[in-house]
């Protein structure tokens, strides 16, 4: 054979051999569609109707009394809340062995930070700026879940939150798209994995599409209105990201979108999410949202809720039966096709065969023990909670505390809350698990510093009868741990506030331990920004820890001794007052942008314009500094990519964690553009000395926006890029963008097209 033979062989056989995964994974794809069409051909319509049903399990993880015979008849397709392999096992035996055709059910559950061993909750997740830890922590909830009979987890929440009112804020992470499309990939790889059939993985769901955070005035489940643009450029790109990363399922939600709610919207539902994504996974609507179409009075009775519904696209019904009840009438009256149901089976069988269902349809028992609350997940549980750590102030090095000091007081009763300490949405935690920081304390300090604990007050703090002995408490310690903030049930759904101040008297709590004049630092568990101005004008050191889950405790007491460097950074902004209320970094300039030295402009008479704390913000207990930024071109053309650098030094004593933010400005463009939007970020670890040289990339769709015509483009002109260690500040640098021209073609008329 000659050495042209032999090259081209060795080239086929390569080829045939990089080629096999993806070659192997269509023919998978293709068996699997021809198991759908085969079973489709064989259901009878109560069937189909039977998988687009949903119902609700107890609270303890039973299944309710009917739903056996349900799934018998093959009338029920899943549950949620059936949980425990001993529950799921039971139910899957009747459907797998009983039912006609043996059609598995896929079992959910609200898996949203955490299984058994809970995990910070989202919104302090996102504070760690970091994919790769909030990756892990959906990888280990999703190995406990499955090992659990769970299937399908209504996770992750990609809902973007820009108003602080809004208590499902807690769930999600943020108020910035970039950060939120990143942390989306991360959580749908981390449930997911490669191939959502494996023993430790289960199926995502994308919620709640969509734009359900944009609620007026804060309060949840109110009116939305949102234009297209916005829709395009804020609330859609988490949900993309989750497409993009092969997300199973959608939640349709709960909100009226510009006049059609979003579980009956054609326009989310079909045109973007199938028509524009290709997403083929199924959506369920959110609890009851079907039937609600009756409240928002854009259904005209059940049999229309169900029409408008399963006709705009939502697949299966959570808990109200409006499909089951009025699906053969709706057919026989042509208000529904055969087609539009066959798809929505279709969607659900895919993702059920996709998980493996039919071929393992059943948990074990044994491997439920060794998953729940093992070693290796309570480390990654604290190693996330210790990422999620946010210092927001920290004047005369005040942390971290001296781990010798003689006498310690704890004061708040949120110290010693194990239920608070686990968040809203705690899936199958267990209170009894959560070290509280008043626990951590007492295991991390010697025996010969003494720990005095005093409530103060109790979380919602109306009354100051336990202030005498807080404050005797400081009095007599050489420092003062105050935590302050949140109960867990002040946030999370249906958990809307009209005000972000501390609860209660906690303000003036810290202000009589202030008065002590002891040494003193404030720990704050909340799920929200909160308009802390007090303690960020006069106390020393503030640590926000969010609800740090069940280790964290742990956590927090090691980022007060200094075990712990935090370098987490705030996902949202923190308000001055709650009357400036939206308010968020990547705001428009308006035609009078704020200007405290000129009256006429955009500003507020009684409270500074500016956020109290900025998107972005987090301190260090070392200190770091960002040097030499460099572009790898002045101008680039608008299909072109850039390359920029810069250099990040720990100049401080310790090791420690910056996250350096990239932001991008659009000096001037044919639709207006926020002041600065992120476009990339990393979290270095560097030790005391160390330099490196961090490096991002502008592609055209970091440089694009939706245009007048809602095209997404790139537009020529000036851009400056600013980089940093929050969204206020940093270097500057600017370049240019041109319009490739194509070289112009002459035609015989002489035009030139
Ligand atoms: C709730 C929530 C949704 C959750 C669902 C099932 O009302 O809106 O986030 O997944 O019902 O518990």
């Amino acid at each position: 054979m000659s050495k042209a033979q032999r090259m081209s062989l060795a080239l086929f056989l390569v080829l045939n051999i990089l080629a096999a995964p993806v070659a192997q994974a269509q023919r998978a794809r293709r068996d699997v569609e021809r198991s759908i069409e085969a079973l489709l051909a064989r259901m009878t319509l109560e069937e189909k109707l039977g998988q687009l049903q949903q119902l609700d399990g107890h609270a303890d993880g039973r299944y309710k009394d009917e739903q056996p015979e349900l799934v018998r008849k093959g009338l029920l397709g899943s549950t949620l809340n059936v949980r425990g392999v001993r529950n799921t096992n039971e139910l899957q035996r009747i459907a797998v062995e009983e039912s006609r055709l043996k059609i598995p059910l896929i079992f959910g559950f609200d898996v949203i930070h955490g299984y058994r061993t809970i995990f910070p909750v989202p919104l302090a997740e996102a504070s760690s700026w970091d994919p790769a830890s909030v990756e892990r922590a959906a990888q280990v909830a999703a190995a406990e879940s499955r090992a659990a009979g769970v299937h399908w987890t209504f996770a992750p929440m990609l809902d973007i939150a820009r108003d602080a009112r809004w208590g499902r804020i807690v769930e999600g992470s943020g108020e910035d798209p970039y950060l939120g499309a990143a942390l989306a990939r991360a959580r749908v790889r981390g449930f997911q994995g490669a191939d959502y059939s494996a023993p430790d993985r289960v199926v995502a769901c994308a919620k709640h599409w969509v734009a359900y955070g944009a609620a007026e005035g804060g309060r949840d489940y109110n009116t939305t209105e949102v234009s297209e643009t916005t829709l395009r450029e804020i609330y859609f790109p988490p949900f993309r990201a989750a497409v993009e990363a092969g997300v199973g399922t959608f939640m349709s939600a709960f909100n009226d979108l510009n006049g059609v709610p979003t579980s009956a919207n054609p326009f989310t539902l079909t045109r973007v999410l199938r028509g524009e994504w290709k997403f083929d996974g199924f959506v369920v609507s959110d609890y009851e949202s079907v039937k609600e179409l009756m409240n928002h009075k854009l259904a005209d009775g059940e049999a229309d809720a169900a029409r408008l519904a399963l006709g705009a696209g939502v697949d299966m019904e959570m808990v109200s039966r409006l499909y089951n009840k009025h699906g053969a009438e709706l057919l026989r009256q042509n208000r529904l096709t055969r087609a539009e149901i066959d798809e929505a089976v279709r969607r659900i069988l895919r993702v059920k065969f996709r998980a493996g269902l039919f071929d393992n349809p059943y948990a074990d028992e044994a491997r439920e023990r060794a998953a729940l609350m093992n070693p290796e997940h309570q480390r990654a549980t604290r190693e996330m909670a210790a990422r999620s750590l946010v210092l927001l102030k920290n004047e005369r090095e005040t942390l971290p505390l001296d781990r010798n000091l003689r006498s310690l007081a704890v004061v708040g009763a949120l110290a010693d809350s194990q239920l608070d300490m686990i968040g809203s949405w705690s899936g199958d935690g267990r209170k009894e698990d959560a070290v509280t920081l008043l626990a951590a304390l007492r295991a991390k300090l010697s025996p010969r510093t003494e720990i005095k604990f005093a409530k103060g007050c109790d979380a919602p703090c109306a009354s100051g009868e336990g202030f005498d002995e807080a404050v005797r408490a400081a009095r007599e310690s050489d420092a003062t741990v105050v935590v302050l903030g949140e109960s867990a049930d002040m946030s999370g759904e249906a958990a809307s506030r009209s005000s972000l101040e501390l609860p209660g008297r906690q303000t003036d709590l810290l202000k009589a331990i202030h008065a002590a004049g002891k040494p003193y630092v404030v720990v704050l568990m909340n799920g929200r920004p909160l308009t802390i101005n007090w303690a960020a004008e006069n106390s020393p050191a503030i640590l926000e820890t969010w609800f740090a889950g069940t280790q964290g405790g742990h956590a927090v007491a090691d980022a007060l001794f200094g075990d712990v460097n935090p370098g987490g950074k705030l996902p949202v902004t923190f308000p001055r007052a709650v009357g400036q209320i939206p308010l968020y970094y990547n705001h428009k300039r308006t035609g009078r942008p704020s200007d405290a030295n000129n009256k006429y402009t955009s500003k507020y008479l009684d409270v500074a314009w500016t956020p109290l704390f900025p998107f972005g913000h987090g301190l260090s207990y070392t200190q770091f500094r960002l040097t030499g930024l460099q572009l790898s071109a002045a101008r680039i053309p608008a299909d072109g990519r850039m390359t920029l650098s810069v250099e990040v030094e720990n100049t401080g004593r310790r090791a420690g964690d910056e996250v350096v933010q990239l932001y991008l400005t659009d000096a001037a463009s044919s639709v207006t553009r926020p002041v600065k939007e992120l476009k990339g970020f990393e979290r270095v670890t560097l030790r005391p000395g160390e330099k490196r040289r961090v490096q991002f990339t502008l592609a055209p769709e970091h440089l694009g926006f939706y245009d007048r015509e809602m095209r997404f483009r790139v537009e020529p002109g000036a851009f400056t890029v600013t980089v940093g260690n929050s969204s206020e500040g940093g270097l500057t640098s600017s370049f240019e963008v041109f319009e490739q021209r194509t070289p112009r073609r002459r035609v015989s008329s002489g035009r030139v097209n």
